[in-house]
């Protein structure tokens, strides 16, 4: 490492994959099955991922960011995971368990882990989409966020998504969180911001 970065807050496996990122998608020739991208460009983050799949299992897949270290360093990561992986398995990789294997990234960067992930889902997501087949494996990963009025972080996501709830306001009406005991509050909102600068709503 050089004395320039020999000073990060990183873990050296975070230096390695951000000074040698694995499976960056270079060849603008690679055939994707599956295409995902997540992020914005105005935001200097965004990310797109390609998947070739055979049998279920994802034999290849590449990807491109303009994110910064920590972005690169996990989806790096995340790529040298993914591979090899069934679409099942692949759908339930969780930034957690690739900053686990990075050994870790500030807290305040744990974020930055989240645009591979959704970026490779939307992949998977394509994928079946593309092939005409139901995708068995969303709602096994959605996590309920308002208890009382059963809202999930994928209904919060698909609203913001499709453009369907662009203010809180509209996300209350539709989904008519927060209204029981209130608990859920900051959650949704936080959760809310971070899909609208994923799919730059
Ligand atoms: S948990 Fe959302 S209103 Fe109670």
């Amino acid at each position: 490492m050089s004395e320039f970065t020999k000073n990060w807050v990183y873990t050296d496996t975070v230096k390695e994959h951000f000074m040698n990122p694995k499976n960056v998608w270079e060849d603008e020739g690679f055939k994707a099955d599956g295409f995902g991208q997540v992020g914005s460009m105005a935001c200097g983050d965004q990310m797109r991922v390609g998947i070739q799949v055979k049998d279920d299992r994802i034999i290849d897949l590449k990807w491109q960011t303009y994110g910064c270290a920590s972005a690169i360093a996990s989806t790096s990561m995340m790529s040298e995971m993914a591979i090899g992986l069934t679409l099942s398995e692949a759908y339930h990789l969780t930034p957690a368990m690739i900053t686990e294997r990075l050994g870790g990234l500030p807290q305040h960067k744990f974020h930055c882990s989240v645009l591979g992930d959704k970026a490779l889902r939307a992949a998977i997501d394509d994928y079946l989409a593309k092939q005409n087949r139901d995708n068995p494996y969303r709602a096994s990963v959605a996590k309920v966020i308002c208890e009382c009025k059963n809202v999930t972080d994928q209904r919060i996501e698909e609203l913001v998504k499709t453009k369907q709830a662009t203010t809180l306001e509209k996300l209350r009406e539709i989904t008519e969180y927060g209204t029981v005991c209130g608990k859920c509050q900051f959650k949704v909102q936080q959760l809310f911001d971070e899909y609208k600068h994923i799919y730059n709503v």
